[in-house]
């Protein structure tokens, strides 16, 4: 797999191995174990997933040379504020059982809608992850779920750009406005359900183009976010799946086609939006 490079020159492994809902021990150590044998190097995980202490068993077994690994975590929403998103972080890293990050993201923005201090909050949460990475404790920090009007205030405050926006991304949900603001500003766009939690298998255009391609649809999926400049970060337990997710460098999708794509008339997000979220 090819790597992405991140504004301060730290590569990043193109695909990633999302994790979020595999919390079972037995599942989580088979999976990672299973990744690692594909290939995959970059595991995206977050300490509300309850699953990164499974994670840092599976890689201590897995044998591989932490440096060629490319590990991600989250600061949860109720760790929010500089002296509570420094202790998540050491539990984070205790529990994956390193001694640093790769990657530390703020989860979702404190937003307008539901605190009053929302763009100070979200500035202390900034401010220790700057902290963390000036301290060396990860080589590289970002954002996740921030929309252009979570993003503003706080790039006037930041000392450091976030590097990364995690941001839900497929097909039937291409939040263009965010990619384009981020590409804008150096910030590497990931996408969480790059499938759109499977619901991407079953859009005719997507199941004819795949045909034509010889492809899955999850293939082409992760292809046109490769193609798009954005990060796929596919969610799978079965090592079949993790391999075709993996497998996508035997096709390009035309200009054309990705046009199709790109201009698709449908709407078919989670519903979970930053300043709707009741979590
Ligand atoms: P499973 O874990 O049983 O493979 P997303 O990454 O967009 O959130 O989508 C994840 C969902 O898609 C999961 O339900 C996962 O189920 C399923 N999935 C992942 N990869 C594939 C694939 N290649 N083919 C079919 N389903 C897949």
């Amino acid at each position: 797999m090819d790597n992405f490079v991140l504004q301060n020159g730290v590569e990043i492994p193109s695909i990633g191995l999302g994790t979020w809902e595999n919390r079972d021990e037995k599942s989580v150590i088979e999976t990672i174990s299973a990744a690692i044998e594909i290939g995959y190097r970059h595991i995206d995980t977050a300490s509300v997933y309850a699953n990164e202490k499974f994670i840092g068993k599976a890689l201590k077994n897995a044998g591989v040379d932490r440096h060629k690994l490319f590990i991600t975590s989250k600061v949860w929403n109720t760790e929010r504020g500089y002296a509570k998103t420094m202790r998540a972080f050491e539990q984070t890293l205790n529990d994956l059982q390193t001694d640093y990050l790769d990657l530390y993201l703020v989860h979702w923005p404190a937003s307008p809608s539901k605190y009053e201090n929302w763009a100070e909050l979200n500035a202390e949460t900034w401010h220790a992850l700057e902290d963390l990475y000036k301290m060396q404790k990860v080589r590289s920090i970002g954002v996740s779920n921030f929309w252009i009007h979570h993003l503003e205030p706080l790039l006037k405050i930041a000392n450091i750009i976030p590097m990364v926006n995690q941001i839900e991304y497929h097909p039937g949900y291409r939040q263009n406005y965010v990619v384009d603001y981020c590409k804008a500003h150096n910030m590497l766009v990931e996408a969480w359900s790059p499938l759109g939690r499977g619901k991407m298998f079953s859009v005719p255009e997507l199941v004819q183009m795949a045909a034509k391609y010889g492809v899955t649809v999850a293939q082409l999926c992760v292809k046109w976010c490769l193609q798009n400049g954005v990060l796929p970060l596919p969610k799978s337990t079965k090592p079949a799946r993790l391999k075709e997710n993996a497998d996508v460098d035997g096709f390009t999708i035309s200009a054309a086609d990705m046009q199709v794509i790109n201009s698709l008339q449908m709407e078919s997000s989670s519903g979970q939006f930053p300043d709707e979220i009741d979590f």
